[in-house]
């Protein structure tokens, strides 16, 4: 029975470029898609851009035009970018459409009457300078508890505390700098707590995988918050009906935004949505990634189960990609975007670097640059393309490009092929791609295998019929093996379609043989990477180690700003942070260093274990004063020689030099070794 199955992928916002960490989940939905389609099933499948809120605000500004020129300008960015690596939405719309704006009014109203929005007074964050309210993420400011500087206003990243924008210290506007206000102000809430029930009873009932439940077990025994669902303008998005400056929160009509989607494709396709949409005979499926599972496991849901809409028959929720086992970064130019990718790679290649290693649970997958170039070559030149290129030519040049038929050693090899079909069924269809590779790569070393012990390269020169035999199995071998590959390779499918001269190939094709059929001319299909290659599309990607502006810019022609302070270093994450070691220290001695008028020599005890550190401090103390003070050692530091000497750890100090330099010294009775944070 054919089934009738929608599917989406999240909404990529509107102000950033698709990088090969969003591609992790567009290519493992359109495996799926095209996947069930193969096996004739009606598969919708659609997205959007995600276009509302204030980070999309900010960037129009900065650049000058309207948040709508950005978008427009973002979506043919974003559709060319899924076009290059063969991600084929049936609908790739915008979240700022009509339909998305009558769906979030719709929803919202039946939540309203349902009794599940709550209005109350909020404190908020404003911006006097740039007259709008500041989230949480647009204000900077010292944490309240560790007094880490320049933290965000939300949370803290060095201490991890977590406040109130109100408690931080020394506050500022991310954006211009200016210390904000606070203002009261009147917010919509949802009360996602009266769904408690309903949403348990979902997740017991296989909503998404088990480590997904498992979390939100957590989140359900934290107890349920209320979601604040509305924003004050200026921003960018849909009013809320009867308000004259508030809008629906981002979060509210993006999800939203994949009915929208297929709400627009039905409406030009003449297909009735609310069928489709709703109809319990029809499958529903969202794929996303884990960070945006709070939203899409919880609130989502609750507002569809509030206006009584179908929630989905599945949630299937991926990790994040990693690339030589670390985050994705700019500096080491693995924060690599599609559209660089596509100018030095073939995008099958990640496609076919992803489904083989995806799986369907929720850890991050790590791209190793030299397993990539390794696995590519290995497989997709030396196993699948090697295949066709070994038997294709030699049939067309030789044997005028006529199969003939199967013998008995050629059936058998093919019914092997065959025989796997429904194994490699069931890994597609339950999010196994790296099952279903490891199947099909180990057929195609089988077939790799007869044509090494049948030879044809040699049989072609006494017994031309026996090769053609050969080479027909060969080719009934790549036939089958490419209807395996062709949800992850359509293109590589297609040259061979065209080059075996048969119809676009389905799973129902499998048991077919081709015998005594003519094809046409072979077309290479895979060239091998190269190393460099890959370092160069590292290296375009690096980001120049000037830091960005925090401050953004005036437009050309404005006064210029006042002189900035120095350069900040190339970003360092929280995780190069947590490598730091600080330890409470006892100087043990402490002496001058010949030669070196800046330096001290001091020998420092960590709680038994002592360390020699040269320290830059001569001008500011004097040595005899600093033995047996308590100082802050970073203890795990490279060991580095100097001219005078090793020097093994580094001590805490500041100021601007010579004279001006003042050690951190800790309380008299903390003892040596202790962790300091
Ligand atoms: N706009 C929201 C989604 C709204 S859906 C109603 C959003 N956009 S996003 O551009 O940040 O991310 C889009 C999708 O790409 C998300 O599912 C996200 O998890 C995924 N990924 C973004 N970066 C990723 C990696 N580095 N690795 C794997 N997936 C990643 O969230
Ligand atoms: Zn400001």
């Amino acid at each position: 029975m054919p089934r009738t199955i929608v599917v989406t992928s999240a909404l990529p916002y509107a102000n950033g470029p698709i990088h090969i960490g969003h591609l992790v989940e567009y290519v493992q939905t359109d495996i799926w898609v095209r996947f069930q389609r193969m096996c004739g099933h009606r598969c919708y499948y659609f997205c959007a851009d995600d276009t509302h809120g204030t980070p999309i605000m900010i960037s129009a500004r900065t650049a000058g035009i309207q948040p709508e020129q950005l978008i427009e300008r973002v979506h043919t960015e974003h559709a060319a970018d899924f076009d290059r690596f063969h991600v084929r939405f049936d609908n790739y719309y915008t979240t700022h459409s009509p339909e998305n704006k009558t769906f979030s009014e719709l929803i919202f109203g039946r939540l309203n009457q349902a009794g599940s929005i709550v209005r109350r007074e909020v404190e908020q964050t404003y911006c006097e300078k740039d007259q709008m309210p500041l989230p949480d993420r647009y204000v900077r400011g010292t944490c309240p508890r560790c007094g880490a500087a320049d933290q965000y206003g939300d949370s803290c990243e060095v201490c991890g505390a977590t406040y109130r924008t109100t408690d931080l210290i020394n506050p500022r506007c991310a954006v211009c700098g200016t210390p904000p206000v606070f203002r009261m102000s009147e917010h919509y809430f949802f009360k996602l707590s009266d769904y408690e029930k309903p949403l348990r009873a979902l997740m017991a009932a296989g909503y998404t995988q088990k480590s997904v439940t498992n979390k939100l077990d957590e989140w359900f025994q934290a107890g349920l918050k209320d979601w604040d669902i509305s924003r004050d303008g200026p921003y960018f998005g849909f009013k809320i009906p009867g308000e004259e400056n508030k809008y629906f929160y981002v979060w509210l009509d993006a999800p939203i935004g994949y009915m929208a989607s297929a709400k627009n494709y039905c409406d030009r396709n003449g297909l009735d949505f609310d069928e489709l949409w709703n109809s319990p005979a029809n499958e529903l499926y969202h794929f996303i990634g884990k960070d945006i599972m709070y939203f899409h496991a919880l609130f989502w849901p609750a507002m569809l189960l509030g206006a009584g809409l179908k929630t989905a028959n599945k949630l299937f929720v991926h990790g994040f990609l990693t690339i030589n086992g670390e985050k994705m970064s700019k500096s080491r130019g693995t924060f690599i975007k599609a559209s660089t990718y596509a100018q030095h790679l073939d995008p099958e290649f990640l496609r076919y670097y992803y489904a083989s290693k995806l799986t369907d649970l929720v850890e991050d997958i790590d791209l190793g640059i030299a397993d990539f170039i390794g696995r590519t070559n290995a497989d997709l030149v030396g196993k699948y393309a090697n295949l066709a290129s070994r038997s294709g030519p030699m049939l067309t040049r030789q044997l005028d490009g006529r199969l003939g038929a199967l013998d008995d050693e050629g059936r058998q090899l093919i019914r092997r092929l065959t025989d796997a079909k429904e194994q490699i069924i069931r890994d597609y269809e339950g999010l196994d791609y790296a099952a279903a590779v490891r199947t099909i790569s180990a057929l195609a070393d089988e077939a790799n295998r007869y044509v090494e012990q049948n030879q044809p390269w040699t049989t072609i020169k006494t017994d031309r019929e026996k090769t053609r035999t050969t080479l027909t199995a060969v080719l009934n071998a790549v036939r089958i093996l490419t209807i395996y590959l062709k949800p992850i390779l359509p293109q590589f499918a297609q040259k061979v379609e065209k080059f075996l001269k048969v119809e676009e190939l389905s799973f129902s094709d499998v048991e077919k043989t081709l015998e005594n059929h003519p094809i046409g001319t072979f077309e290479r299909l895979f060239e091998r990477i190269d190393e460099e290659q890959v370092t160069a599309m590292v290296e375009e990607s690096k980001e120049s180690q000037a830091p960005k502006p925090v401050v953004t810019p005036p437009p050309a022609g404005a006064t210029p700003p006042p002189e900035g302070p120095e350069p900040f270093k190339p970003e360092c994450t929280i995780d190069d942070f947590a490598k730091i070691d600080l330890r409470v220290a006892q100087v043990v001695t402490a002496e001058p260093v010949t030669g070196a008028n800046k330096l001290l020599r001091l020998v420092l005890d960590l709680g038994g274990v002592q360390k020699n550190v040269m320290a830059g401090i001569a001008l500011a103390y004097q040595p005899e004063d600093l033995v047996g003070k308590m100082v802050v050692c970073l203890a795990n530091l490279k060991p580095r020689q100097m001219k005078w000497g090793l020097s093994e750890g580094m001590i805490l100090a500041s100021g601007s030099g010579g004279k001006d330099i003042y050690m951190l010294t800790v309380d008299p009775g903390a003892k040596p070794g202790q962790k300091v944070s």
